[in-house]
Parts: structure tokens; C-alpha cells; sequence
């Protein structure tokens, strides 16, 4: 009998660090819950890494670790296919062939774009429009700093991630929503050229509810990667306390069921994810009626992520010990993921006229 059609999901993180909570809880969670019910593929974008990643052994210890923390969160091999990124030669080639229908000027219009190469040039400060030093700068200007022609062409590249696969559902954080718009449109671009159905236009994956959002420990916003500010995967119990009985706060309620602070919020949000709900409305309560204790409730909320992590913290331990093992899965993964890259790459240059004599 005929299974029905699946949806393709894809979606990579790249290899520049250790993987966080804010991972954890915004991605990898999820991608486990969904990997049984679809046709799931998770990667790690190595080559996405290169446009601003310049040490080889980093970048080597990198993509190892990530893998491991997909396997370690419960990403199945079984179930998803898990490759790395520069495995798929394919994936080179279409970047060749599809850069041919994409505009600089839509790329360097990219805002990922600008911060980034901002950053690079050493310019600090909001990017805006009519920045005449920034534009100066980019091609050359009187500086000897570069931005890379791999920067520009980043979304080129996470386009023909998604398409070479022929994926309908790519989960993405909203930073990247613009990059999948880009990948929409040069579908679009390419099927209406040569008139043509080969590319579906994908969509962000709708994991139902209100988007997780995983704040850091210094107060402000989401989780990343500064100093501080977040909890790797693998930190062990004593850095772990260290790092939450270090998070800012403020100075207290001093009036029963005064608002809270961003500092407060966000403990109570990391609360929220890791712990019981009991154990979330003793230290409400305790705010709205001024009884609480900070360093109480970093005591709790210490226990609560230690007993999240040193799960997954073992379970990356013994992955990273077991070359034989990761190994094995990349390569069963590449052979998956490659053999569908291939098919689309045959049709696309067959459709551009690259074709045998
Ligand atoms: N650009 C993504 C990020 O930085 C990573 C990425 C590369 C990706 N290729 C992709 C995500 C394809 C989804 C699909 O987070």
C-alpha cells in the first residue's frame, strides 16, 4: 500500500561551538519530537562555518561535537538522516550552478549580511541603509580588510541546502526567516526561468504554540554564545551553579505583586522549562509576596538544568569516545542525503543545458 507523501524537513546549525540550552529547548527537543512522523534531515553546515571560521582543528572538533549533541539530545540515526554538509559534493556544485540566478544586490541587501560584514570591516554600531562607509568600505574602499565572497553568498548556499533536498518545512529561528524568504524566491526564480516544477518553495515548520524562547543569565534577550550568558551542554555541575549563581537579578519586590524585572523574568522562564510546576509557583508566590531569595531560587534552578544536562552531558561523553560510531552515522547519513542530491542535481543541469555530448 501507498504511505502518504511525507513532508521533507530540513534544517542545520553550524559547527562554531559547543550546542546550549537555548539549542536545546529552541531546536534540538523539537526536532526529536518530530523526527518519528516525518521525513527528518538534520546537518551540520561546515561550509557555512568556513564564511567566518578560519581554524581548521576548531572547525574539525566543531562538527564532532555537534554531532554528538544531536545524537546525545535524541536525534535518532534510525529515523532522521544526519550527514555533514561538505560530505555532499553535490551541494558544491548547485551552489555553483544556482549562484548564476541570484543578484549581489539582493544579497548584500540581506540584513545577516550586513551585520556580519560589518563586523569584519571592524565597524561597529546598527547597520543602516544609507550608510555610506559601509558601502565604501565593501568593495575595497582605502582598507585592506575583506569581507569574503562567501559571506555574500551564504544564502546561495542555505538555499541550495534546503532545495537540493527538495525540503517543504525548514525550522529556523526568526533571524533566519529572511534566509529562507531568499530561498522562496530564487525557487521561484529558477522554476519560472525555465519554466519549469522542479523546486517546491519551502516554509518555516510550525511546531504549533508560542515559539520556545530560552533567555540567557545576563539579563538580556535569548541565550548565545557571550560569556556568561549561557549554559552549554556539556558544562559540568560546578560550572553550571557557578554560571546561575552569577546571574543577574535585581535588587527585589519590595511591594506584594510588584512586575517583574527582565533579569527576575528570565530566571523564572528558565525555571519554567526546567523544573515541575510546583516547584515554579513556590517561587512565584514567594515574589508576589516579597518573601523570596534570589540566591534560593538559583540554588533550585541550578539542581533543576544540572539534572537536564548530566543526562545528555554523559551521553555526549560516550558518543565522542565512539569514533566508530559517528562515523558510521555520517557515513549512512551522507549516503542518504546524497543519493536525493544527486537526483536534483541531474534534473537541474539537465533543465540549464549542461548536458553530455
Ligand atoms: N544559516 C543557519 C543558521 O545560521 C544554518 C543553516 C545552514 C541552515 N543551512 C541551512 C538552517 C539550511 C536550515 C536549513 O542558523
Amino acid at each position: 500500500m501507498e504511505q502518504p507523501k511525507r513532508e521533507i524537513i530540513l534544517s542545520g546549525i553550524r559547527p562554531t561551538g559547543n550546542l546550549h540550552l537555548g539549542n536545546f529547548y529552541g531546536a534540538l527537543r523539537k526536532f526529536v519530537q518530530i523526527q518519528d512522523a516525518h521525513d527528518c534531515n538534520f546537518f551540520v553546515a561546515d561550509l557555512h562555518a568556513l564564511t567566518t571560521a578560519t581554524d581548521p582543528e576548531a572547525l574539525h572538533a566543531n562538527v564532532k561535537n555537534v554531532l554528538a549533541e544531536y545524537l546525545a539530545a535524541g536525534i535518532d540515526p534510525e529515523k532522521a538522516t544526519i550527514f555533514v554538509q561538505s560530505d555532499i559534493p553535490e551541494i558544491s556544485e548547485m551552489y555553483l550552478l544556482l549562484n548564476m540566478h541570484v543578484g549581489i544586490g539582493e544579497l548584500m541587501r540581506t540584513a545577516a549580511f550586513k551585520d556580519k560584514a560589518r563586523k569584519c570591516l571592524g565597524l561597529s554600531g546598527e547597520c543602516d541603509d544609507s550608510d555610506e562607509a559601509f558601502e565604501h568600505q565593501i568593495i575595497g574602499g582605502d582598507t585592506n580588510k575583506r569581507v569574503c565572497a562567501g559571506l555574500l553568498t551564504y544564502p546561495t548556499l542555505m538555499a541550495v541546502d534546503i532545495l537540493i533536498q527538495k525540503a517543504t518545512k525548514v525550522p529556523v529561528g526568526k533571524d533566519q526567516l529572511q534566509h529562507l524568504e531568499l530561498t522562496r524566491r530564487f525557487a521561484r526564480r529558477f522554476n519560472s526561468f525555465y519554466h519549469v516544477d522542479l523546486f517546491p518553495e519551502p516554509t518555516d515548520f510550525d511546531f504549533g504554540g508560542a515559539p520556545v524562547k530560552v533567555p540567557g543569565l545576563n539579563g538580556s534577550g535569548k541565550m548565545g554564545k557571550s560569556e556568561g550568558n549561557c549554559i552549554y551542554l556539556i558544562d559540568d555541575p560546578k560550572v553550571i551553579r557557578k554560571k546561575v549563581m552569577r546571574a543577574t537579578t535585581d535588587e527585589g519586590p519590595k511591594e506584594p505583586n510588584s512586575p517583574m524585572s527582565e533579569p527576575v523574568a528570565n530566571l523564572f522562564t528558565l525555571l519554567e522549562l526546567t523544573s515541575t510546576p510546583d516547584v515554579v509557583k513556590h517561587f512565584r508566590d514567594a515574589y508576589a509576596d516579597c518573601s523570596i531569595r534570589y540566591g534560593d531560587l538559583k540554588k533550585q534552578l541550578a539542581e533543576d538544568i544540572v539534572a537536564v544536562t548530566t543526562p545528555i552531558r554523559d551521553r555526549i561523553t560516550d558518543i565522542l569516545a565512539n569514533e566508530e560510531y559517528l562515523r558510521k552515522v555520517v557515513r549512512d547519513g551522507a549516503e542518504r542525503a546524497r543519493a536525493r542530491a544527486a537526483d536534483t542535481l541531474a534534473e537541474m543541469r539537465q533543465i540549464m543545458g549542461i548536458r553530455p555530448l
